[in-house]
Parts: C-alpha cells; sequence; structure tokens
C-alpha cells in the first residue's frame, strides 16, 4: 500500500503523513529531506546549488545520515534544495531511492507514505492513494512563521511569506516534474484542523480498502 502526499510548501503535508503513517503502521519518507539535505551539503561545501555538478556530486554523496541532521530546515537550505531539486540528474538520483523504499518499505512495513512534490505524478504513479494538500500562502506562510517561533528560531512574516512564495514559483514552473495535483484528490486546508484533515483521509482510505 503506498499513500503519496503531495503539496506546496507548509500545507501541512508533513503533519498529515506522519499520522497517517502512524495510524496504519506504515513507513514514512518525507522526501523534501532529500532535497534538503543534497542543498545543505552544497553550501556547506561552498558550492552554487544552481550548478549541476556541484549539486550531482552532492546527491551522489548523500547518506541516510544526513537526511536526519537537524540542520535542513533553514531558508537557506530550504532555497537551495528547491534550487538542486529543479536539476535533472539531481532528480534522478534520488528517484531510484524513493521508488524502493515505496515498494519495499524498511521494517518490513505493510506499507509506505512518501510526502513531497512529485510523489503520485512521477515517483509512484501507481499509489494506491493519492492526496494534494495545499492551502493560501498567506496561511502557510502563518503556521510556518508560528512554527519557526515556536522553536525558538528568528522568523519575520513577510520575508516567510516571500520564501514560500519564491519556492511555490520554482517547484510549480520547473521543466522536470513541477509540481501539480494531477489526478490526486485535492484538499484545501486553509480552513481546516489537522484533526479534520486527518480524519477525512483516514475516512477516505479505509473506505476505498474495505
Ligand atoms: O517539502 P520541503 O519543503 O522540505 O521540500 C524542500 C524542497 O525540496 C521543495 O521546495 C522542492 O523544491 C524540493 N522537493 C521536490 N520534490 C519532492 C520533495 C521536495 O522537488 N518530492
Amino acid at each position: 500500500m503506498i499513500i503519496a502526499v503531495d503539496g506546496p510548501a507548509a500545507a501541512g503535508k508533513g503533519t498529515l503523513a506522519k499520522r497517517l503513517a502512524t495510524h496504519f503502521d506504515f513507513a514514512l519518507l518525507d522526501t523534501g529531506r532529500l532535497y534538503r539535505a543534497v542543498g545543505h551539503l552544497v553550501v556547506d561545501a561552498g558550492g552554487n546549488p544552481a550548478k549541476k555538478d556541484d549539486a550531482l556530486r552532492a546527491a551522489q554523496l548523500l547518506n541516510p545520515g544526513q537526511i536526519k541532521s537537524d540542520d535542513l530546515y533553514t531558508e537557506i537550505v530550504a532555497d537551495a534544495a528547491s534550487q538542486v531539486a529543479a536539476i535533472p540528474a539531481v532528480r534522478q538520483v534520488l528517484l531510484d531511492f524513493q521508488r524502493d523504499f515505496a515498494r519495499t518499505p524498511p521494517g518490513g512495513k505493510a506499507g509506505a507514505v512518501l510526502d513531497g512534490r512529485d510523489i503520485g505524478t512521477v515517483v509512484c504513479p501507481n499509489a494506491n492513494i493519492k492526496l494534494f494538500i495545499t492551502a493560501r500562502p498567506e496561511i502557510r506562510a502563518k503556521r510556518r512563521h508560528k512554527e519557526l517561533q515556536e522553536k525558538g528560531l528568528e522568523s519575520k512574516y513577510p520575508a516567510v511569506l516571500a520564501e514560500i512564495e519564491a519556492r511555490d514559483e520554482r517547484d510549480r514552473t520547473r521543466e522536470v516534474s513541477p509540481l501539480k495535483a494531477g489526478d490526486a484528490w485535492k484538499i484545501d486546508t486553509s480552513d481546516k484542523t489537522p484533526d479534520t484533515v486527518f480524519e477525512m483521509v483516514r475516512t477516505y482510505i479505509e473506505d476505498r480498502s474495505s
């Protein structure tokens, strides 16, 4: 069983994916972490995330420990992630890892939840369940701003909104694997609580699998 959760930045994909994985006891892969880890490696090495050679070298060097790093949630890394993510060769390197995870979930789990931008369209087009989670940009920026403040990190709402909008624009307009809903069920979470979204999706999945 594969559940694909796609959508723009800070729409609530991560929260939903985590809850679904816990509820169904499935393995969880936040694929944004892969691109963030590559972006982080490039920036750390003093490279240019928009340059194919720098980004590809980092993607080839990536190891599982780097994906778990706590340093992946800065604006610089988010921006670098969306730059390396626009390079087809980088996406190709990360594709096999994602497909293997979906096909053979670690820990012998019966299913996998993957969240990202192109899971239902490119990585797992045959996923059993495809969701596209979205929300208005101001709402997403407000949530991300609050989340950063709660973590004790410095955050200014206008800067967060600008960063999210720039990243979405790059993710939507890139030639390779652009962010789009495709045939996924589109849910706008702007006026919904995380509990409501989870319950809607849980019922949908349980109805379809019974
Ligand atoms: O989801 P998150 O904000 O962590 O993703 C960081 C960046 O990684 C995105 O802005 C996007 O450019 C890229 N990404 C992607 N495909 C995915 C997951 C993330 O291109 N499946």
